[in-house]
């Protein structure tokens, strides 16, 4: 089978359009096409280097980003049936790519990397240490982790053991689940003496993707610390989590033309309202339930800005503060 994603056809042998789809060898899942999306935008606004997809199943995400960013890229997967299905698909695609058939671990510490994506079924505890070890001075991981019930669902504790913050159930879960995330990637960073900085970050599906930059040196990893902490939401204790800025505006700006599919245009649109504030604002006042786009009209009339959020279908964030936020409710 022949699915086309981005500027790649892939073959496959088997493809999911919604969820996790099950592990098996070649598979497509269109589900994360706003993951690869994503990659591949965010490494064509820079200087191509050299890339590592450390488990690339078909290889489409480091075939993507090869063709369309210009990146050297290195495909690996432990899985000899995945390294033959990746032979085809460069052919395919006349794509110019190494291929590596080894163990994550083996594959990472080959050489130094300026992107490594990381792209595990489940969690990706144990792994990044590794990837970040060898990483080169100011290089960039791409992380997936599908285990959100840990952090969102059911199984807290499972999540506090893996990732040693305490989340929460209810409307704020899935920003603050990513917030533990991008704690839990960036103090793996510190540990090793670097500084992690968050460019972009995807709730989406069943599934988080961070975008993590790794400067070294020791002041700097200290400091990179400085935005963790606990908060109480909604009477409860979450975290620690990471509370500064998701998202590199700089980076979004040059993001802007990239020919993103119909959902990854929806996500982008969203994604310079997020670090508007930390959390959002809810439609409903009194029980009443306001239409969100008549509150984010008057914010802006205000002069506030305002927008969408990823982390909830009927959020709303904007630089307004809650007592302006409030009275704009009321009056609606
Ligand atoms: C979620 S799939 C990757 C999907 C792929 N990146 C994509 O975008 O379609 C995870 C892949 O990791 C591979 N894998 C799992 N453990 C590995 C390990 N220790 N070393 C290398 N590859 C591994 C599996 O064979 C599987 O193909």
């Amino acid at each position: 089978m022949i699915v086309r994603e981005g500027a790649v056809e892939i073959e496959t042998i088997s493809s999911f359009e919604k969820g996790p789809g099950s592990i098996s060898p070649g598979f497509y899942n269109r589900s994360m096409e706003a993951s690869r999306d994503f990659s591949v935008a965010l490494l064509k606004t820079m200087k191509p280097g050299i890339a590592l997809d450390s488990m690339a199943g078909t290889g489409i995400r480091g075939l993507r980003i090869a063709k369309e960013s210009g990146w050297k890229v290195v495909l690996n997967d432990r899985d000899p049936r995945n390294t033959e299905i990746q032979k085809r698909n460069s052919k395919l695609n006349a794509v110019d790519v190494e291929i590596m058939g080894d163990d994550y671990f083996c594959a990472v510490s080959s050489r130094k990397w300026d992107y490594i994506d990381v792209d595990p079924f489940g969690t990706p505890s144990g792994l990044l240490e590794a990837a970040i070890m060898n990483l080169k001075n100011n290089g960039i991981i791409g992380i997936t982790m599908t285990d959100t019930a840990n952090l969102e669902g059911k199984s807290l504790d499972k999540g506090m053991r893996i990732y040693g913050s305490r989340s929460i159930h209810g409307i704020y879960s899935r920003e603050i689940s990513t917030r533990i995330f991008v704690k839990y990637v960036m103090e793996r960073g510190a540990s090793l003496g670097r500084a992690g900085k968050s460019l972009l970050a995807i709730r989406e599906g069943h599934f988080i993707r961070v975008f993590v930059r790794f400067r070294k040196g020791n002041k700097v990893a200290d400091e990179s610390l400085n935005e963790i902490r606990n908060v109480d939401v909604e009477g409860e204790t979450a975290g620690p989590l990471y509370v500064g800025k998701l998202y590199d505006t700089e980076l979004i700006t040059k993001m802007e033309d990239f020919p993103f599919s119909e959902n990854s245009r929806r996500l982008f649109a969203n994604f310079r309202n997020e670090d508007l504030m930390f959390l959002f604002f809810t439609n409903s006042s009194d029980k009443r339930e306001i239409r969100k786009s008549a509150i984010i009209e008057k914010l802006k009339d205000k002069g506030y800005k305002a927008g969408g959020t990823n982390f909830n279908d009927k959020g709303i964030k904007s630089d307004c503060g809650i007592d302006e936020y409030t009275k704009i409710l009321k009056s609606l």
